[in-house]
C-alpha cells in the first residue's frame, strides 16, 4: 500500500519505519528541514532501541522516503496518518493546533480517495472537526474519509510494541475506510477493535487513564505497606499472579512521568468536567502522583536535614523512564531540582539522557559525570531514581568505597533489601520496611504533613 505519515516524533517516526518494514511504500513528512536531514543519515532525533537500522534499511530498499511538503507526500496515497503533537494546554485539555493546521493543509491538497487517520492522541469529538476542516479546504465534491487509529506503544520498546501490538484500534464512519485500514493490519493476526470514531478515540484515553490509575494504586499501596511493615514489591508479585489483575504496571516507585500519562490523564479529567462530569478518581490520581515525589524527598530532608548545602548527592537517572533518552515530565528531573533548591550540589548519570537533562538542568551545582561510580566518588548519598536496568547491577561494596556515607535513596526498587542492609548501608526504598525509614522513624522531630504543607512540598 501507498502511506503518508505526517509528523516525525515517536509515533510518526516509529510508524513510517515500521509500516515500510511490512513491504509498504511509505512517504514521512516533518516541516522541520533539518530533522529529515537527519533522519535521512541515520541519526535518529530520538533514543529507541533498533530504530535506525529499519528506517536506514528501508530507505536502502527504496520503501521509505522523506519530505517536508504535505501536498507531495500525501498525492498518491491511500491512507495518510497524522502524527502531530498534541501537547497539554493550560487548561489541562490537549492543545490540538497542529492537528488543525494539517488537517487544513491535507484538505487543500487533496487530489483523490485518502482515509486520513488521526494517530495522534486526540480526544473526543476530533475526528469530526478533522473531517469539517478538510470538507471545507478541499475541492468541491472530493471524496475522503476520516479514521481513528490510536497507537499504544511506550517509548524505549517502541518498534516491538507496533510490530506486536496487541491489538489494532479502528474508528471509521465507513464500510469503504475500514476495508482500507483493515488491509493494513489484517496480517499481524492481531484483534482489530473496528468501532466509531468516538469510541476510538476514547479508548486510547480510557488505556492510559487505566494504567496511570494502576500505577498510582501500587504507589497508595506502597505508603501503606512501609506504615504497616509489609512489603509493596511482594505484594504487586501475589496481586499480578491474579489473571484478572495481571502483573505489568505494578511496580511502585517515585510516581509516573513522561510525555503521555501526565498530560493524557489531565486531558480525560477535562473531557469529563466538559461533560458535566466529575471524574473523582482521575483527580485522585493526578493529586497522589504529585505527592508521590514529596513523600521520597520527605525522607531525604528527615535523614539529611532540610539545608542540604555542603552536601553532595549521586542520582543515577534522568530519563522519565529506562531505555529512553526522553525527559519530558521526568520525576527524576524534579527530585533532581527539588534536591539542588534546598542546597545539595548533585553528580549526575543517565545511560542516554544526558544531553536533554543538560538543557533543563544547565551546570548551576550539578555536575554531568560518564558513569554511575564517578557520580559516587565523595558524595554523601546515592539515589536511584530511573528505572535502568544496569543499575540494578552495580557493585555494592565498590559503591561503599566511594561514597562518603554509605545512604542508598532508591526511588524505585531496584536493589535487593536484604543484601543492601547486609553491606552496611542505611538504606531507603518505596513501600518496604527498611533500616532507613527504622532510623527516621525513632526519631521524634518534625511531621511529614508539616513538611508536604509548608512550602518544601510540591
Ligand atoms: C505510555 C503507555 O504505556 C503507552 O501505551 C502510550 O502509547 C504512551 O504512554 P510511555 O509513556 O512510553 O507509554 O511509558 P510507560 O512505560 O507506560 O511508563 C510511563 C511512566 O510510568 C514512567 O514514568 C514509568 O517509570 C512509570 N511506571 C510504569 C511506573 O512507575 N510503574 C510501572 O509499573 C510502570
Amino acid at each position: 500500500m501507498k502511506l503518508c505519515v505526517i509528523g516525525t516524533g515517536y509515533v510518526g517516526l516509529v510508524g513510517a519505519a515500521i509500516f515500510s518494514d511490512w513491504g509498504n511504500e511509505v512517504i514521512g513528512v516533518d516541516k522541520d528541514a533539518s530533522k529529515i536531514e537527519r533522519i535521512k543519515a541515520g541519526d535518529m532525533p530520538i533514543y529507541e532501541p533498533g530504530l535506525s537500522e529499519i528506517v536506514l534499511n528501508n530507505i536502502k530498499e527504496n520503501r521509505l522516503t522523506f519530505t517536508t511538503s504535505v501536498a507531495d507526500g500525501i498525492k498518491d496515497a491511500e491512507i495518510v496518518f497524522v502524527c502531530v503533537g498534541t501537547p497539554q494546554s493550560e487548561t489541562g485539555a490537549a492543545d490540538l493546533s497542529a492537528v488543525w493546521e494539517v488537517a487544513e493543509e491535507i484538505g487543500k491538497n487533496l487530489t483523490g480517495y485518502k482515509v486520513i487517520v488521526t494517530k495522534s492522541t486526540v480526544p473526543v469529538g476530533t475526528n469530526e472537526k478533522v473531517k469539517t476542516i478538510i470538507r471545507a479546504n478541499a475541492k468541491e465534491g472530493m471524496e475522503f474519509d476520516v479514521a481513528s487509529n490510536p497507537e499504544f506503544l511506550r517509548e524505549g520498546s517502541s518498534v516491538d510494541d507496533m510490530k506486536v501490538p496487541d491489538r489494532t484500534v479502528v474508528g471509521t464512519e465507513t464500510a469503504k475506510a475500514l476495508e482500507v485500514m483493515t488491509r493494513l493490519y489484517t496480517h499481524l493476526g492481531k484483534p482489530i477493535v473496528a468501532c466509531d470514531l468516538r469510541s476510538a478515540e476514547m479508548i486510547k484515553y480510557a488505556s492510559n487513564g487505566f494504567l496511570a490509575t494502576k500505577i498510582t494504586f501500587i504507589n497508595e499501596m506502597a505508603q501503606l505497606c512501609e506504615r504497616a511493615g509489609a512489603d509493596v514489591c511482594t505484594v504487586a508479585k501475589g496481586m499480578g499472579l491474579d489473571r484478572r489483575v495481571g502483573p505489568a504496571f505494578l511496580n511502585a516507585g517515585i510516581g509516573y512521568g513522561g510525555s503521555c500519562f501526565p498530560k493524557d490523564v489531565a486531558a480525560l479529567y477535562k473531557t469529563s468536567t466538559d461533560q458535566d462530569y466529575d471524574f473523582s478518581l482521575l483527580r485522585g490520581v493526578m493529586e497522589v502522583n504529585k505527592a508521590q515525589k514529596d513523600h521520597f524527598v520527605f525522607k531525604v530532608t528527615r535523614l539529611l536535614g532540610k539545608n542540604l548545602s555542603g552536601k553532595t548527592l549521586a542520582v543515577l537517572g534522568l530519563a522519565f523512564k529506562g531505555d529512553t533518552d526522553d525527559i519530558r515530565e521526568s520525576v527524576s528531573i524534579e527530585i533532581v531540582k527539588l534536591l539542588r533548591g534546598m542546597g545539595a550540589k548533585l553528580k549526575v548519570y543517565d545511560p542516554e539522557a544526558m544531553d536533554n537533562a543538560k538543557k533543563v538542568l544547565g551546570d548551576v551545582s550539578v555536575e554531568y559525570c560518564k558513569s554511575s561510580y564517578e557520580t559516587m566518588e565523595g558524595a554523601d548519598a546515592l539515589f536511584i531514581l530511573t528505572e535502568w536496568k544496569e543499575f540494578s547491577g552495580i557493585d555494592l561494596e565498590k559503591v561503599k568505597s566511594l561514597l562518603k556515607e554509605p545512604i542508598i535513596f532508591d526511588g524505585r526498587n531496584m536493589l535487593d533489601k536484604e543484601a543492601v542492609q547486609k553491606s552496611g548501608y542505611t538504606y531507603f526504598a518505596i513501600g518496604k520496611r527498611t533500616n532507613g525509614v527504622e532510623k527516621i522513624d525513632s526519631r521524634k522531630s518534625d511531621q511529614r504533613s508539616a513538611f508536604l504543607t509548608n512550602g518544601n512540598g510540591h
